[in-house]
């Protein structure tokens, strides 16, 4: 029924990818692509990023605490993965993808014009986790969507959040590449199956 998987986390691994955006004391602005990161909390709501201690991201964040995380669109999908494996200690990544800087509601580290949404962070803990990363728990301070990209909470469909994936392996586990998903549909959520029927009589199903 189930096969052995090689990859940690990956059942997990559809989710739209953070771009963390940094800027540090002497106006060095500064993006890493991020995965390893989860929202926690309503109110406030906090997010949870692990950011490793040799990134230039991790001196810089320390340096303002501050931070903004953007959500890349598909086309970024190139941006995603030069932030992903090029660091800022030795390419100016800004300059080097043209993004363009909009200016944010609360704190001092710019938006990504180019992103699909674009949240701001003022950090509220630091939290040791090993050798080498630790944790940020960033409070949000504000948050902003692209006109017309969501209805409620929700992603509208014919937006188009990139849905970041992995790598792809032939049989002898050669790479085959970067691939990635993109949305293909929104649905009606069914609460009249037997067991919500049952057990949710009451709560707020909608
Ligand atoms: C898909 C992907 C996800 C990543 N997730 C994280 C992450 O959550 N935290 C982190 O510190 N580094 C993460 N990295 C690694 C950094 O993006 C990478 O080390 C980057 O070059 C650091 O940039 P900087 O030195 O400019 O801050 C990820 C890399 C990839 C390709």
């Amino acid at each position: 029924m189930f096969e052995p998987a090689h990859h940690g986390n990956k059942p997990f691994a559809i989710r739209v990818p953070a771009l963390v955006v940094s800027r540090g004391a002497k106006d060095r602005i500064n993006f890493l692509t991020a995965m390893w990161f989860t929202p926690t909390g309503s109110e406030p709501s906090r997010m949870v990023v692990a950011i490793l201690k040799k990134t230039l991201t991790y001196r810089l964040i320390l340096e303002r605490g501050e931070f903004v995380m953007s959500a890349p669109t598909a086309k970024m999908m190139d941006v995603v993965v030069f932030a992903g494996y090029v660091s800022g200690w030795d390419v100016d990544k800004w300059q080097a993808t043209g993004l363009t800087p909009v200016k944010p509601a609360r704190v001092s580290v710019p938006l990504i014009g180019e992103a699909i949404g674009n949240v701001e962070y003022r950090v509220v803990r630091q939290i040791p986790f090993d050798e080498q990363m630790d944790l940020f728990v960033g409070e949000v301070l504000a948050t902003h969507v692209r006109k017309g990209a969501m209805e409620g909470e929700l992603y509208r469909e014919d937006s188009d959040p990139l849905l970041y994936m992995g790598t792809k392996y032939d049989p002898s586990r050669k790479s085959l590449g970067k691939f990635y998903a993109r949305l293909a549909g929104i649905e009606r959520a069914d609460y009249d199956s037997p067991l919500l029927k049952k057990y949710l009589t009451g709560q707020k199903k909608r």
